[in-house]
């Protein structure tokens, strides 16, 4: 089965073919440079970013799979969570074109593509597994019994990890994108140089919250600033994603052993981190769990994850009728 996968929802235009599970070809285009300048994403440059996109990989990713229109099985579109406008770009494409090819389609939740991608690069993996879901938008662990069904144990109150990223990066002018600057200015970094509070780290849940560490950060700053005490911008990194990493792998590790869960898979944008990948896997390791994470650019938003999400309930004899519209709120279950 081929399928053709479209990724919108955001500040990336992602268009990718898989077959049978191998990746074709997985095309991106990033918008980062058009927003970087306003700090984040703007949702209507995101739209008409994609309009303008999206026909161009689309050409692009056939050329560089080596098939035709005509070889595609079935269309796999993200219909959300996503900016409503950016998502809709997809949908109409998605629509348009298993309309005129005359094969389904099929809306794939973008949190669902994210966890695709760990099993699209591990053929031999297979559920349950716990996903640590780690993006701009979402934090969470889910339990996932079989392909498809999601068992929500927590999720952030109120910032993403990603977001708690970008925000300290922009008040420390690291740019947009932050996740990937703090990552790398961190590297050189003393993760225990400053200590930032950890909220919610030891108690019963599942759940996240971020915004505290975002506002302890900033205070802490500006006090620095204010006594004219210097700071190591390596050392604020490390410490600062240390914070964010630490809860992350208490609690995944945690939700796995109680359980009885022996695999973890970490997703999403911020999965890219590298001390989150390397701490998670040495410590998970060291529990006796297998842990995967997959390679970067399968962590960040992408369309071969949509494709391959599609392609799994294509496969079930599933598809998506063409009056659906793009959910932006939509939930993951
Ligand atoms: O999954 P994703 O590409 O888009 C959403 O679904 O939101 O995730 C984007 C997020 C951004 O907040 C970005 O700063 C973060 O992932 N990110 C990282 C890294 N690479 C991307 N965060 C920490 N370390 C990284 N290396
Ligand atoms: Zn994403």
């Amino acid at each position: 089965m081929i399928v053709l996968g479209l990724e919108t929802s955001c500040d990336e235009t992602g268009v990718a073919v898989v077959e049978d599970g191998r990746i074709r070809s997985n095309l991106l285009s990033s918008q980062t440079d058009l927003h970087a300048r306003f700090g984040g994403v703007v949702p209507e440059l995101a739209s008409r970013q994609h309009l303008i996109s999206l026909n161009i990989l689309l050409a692009q990713a056939l050329d560089e799979a080596k098939v035709s229109f005509g070889d595609l099985d079935g269309i796999a579109v993200t219909i959300g969570p996503g900016l409503v406008g950016a998502l809709l770009v997809g949908v109409a494409a998605a629509k348009s074109l298993a309309c005129v090819l005359d094969v389904p389609m099929i809306g794939v939740n973008h949190l669902e593509g994210h966890v695709e991608a760990a099993f699209l690069e591990r053929p031999e993996l297979e559920p349950p597994v716990i996903a640590l879901i780690v993006s701009g938008g979402h934090t969470m662990i889910t339990a996932l019994p079989e392909h498809g069904r999601f068992e929500i144990l927590g999720s952030t109150i109120d910032d993403a990890a990603g977001e708690a990223f970008d925000k300290i990066a922009r008040f420390i002018g690291l740019g947009f994108p932050g996740g990937p600057a703090i990552d790398k200015l961190a590297v050189g970094g003393n993760p225990a140089a400053y200590r930032f509070p950890r909220a919610m780290m030891n108690d019963d849940s599942y759940d996240f919250s971020y915004s505290g560490l975002k506002t302890a950060v900033i205070r802490w700053i500006r006090e620095r600033n204010e006594a004219g005490e210097d700071i190591v911008a390596e050392d604020l990194a490390a410490s600062f994603q240390e914070a964010i990493v630490d809860v992350q792998i208490a609690k995944t590790l945690r939700a796995a052993e109680e359980r009885g869960i022996g695999t973890v898979i970490v997703v999403g944008g911020v999965a890219a981190n590298s001390r989150l990948r390397a701490r998670m896997s040495e410590e998970g390791t060291k529990r006796g769990l297998t842990i995967v994470t997959p390679s970067i650019a399968l962590c960040t938003d992408n369309g071969a994850m949509i494709a391959a999400a599609g392609m799994r309930r294509l496969a079930l004899g599933e598809s998506t009728p063409f009056d659906v519209s793009a959910n932006p709120n939509m939930a993951l279950a």
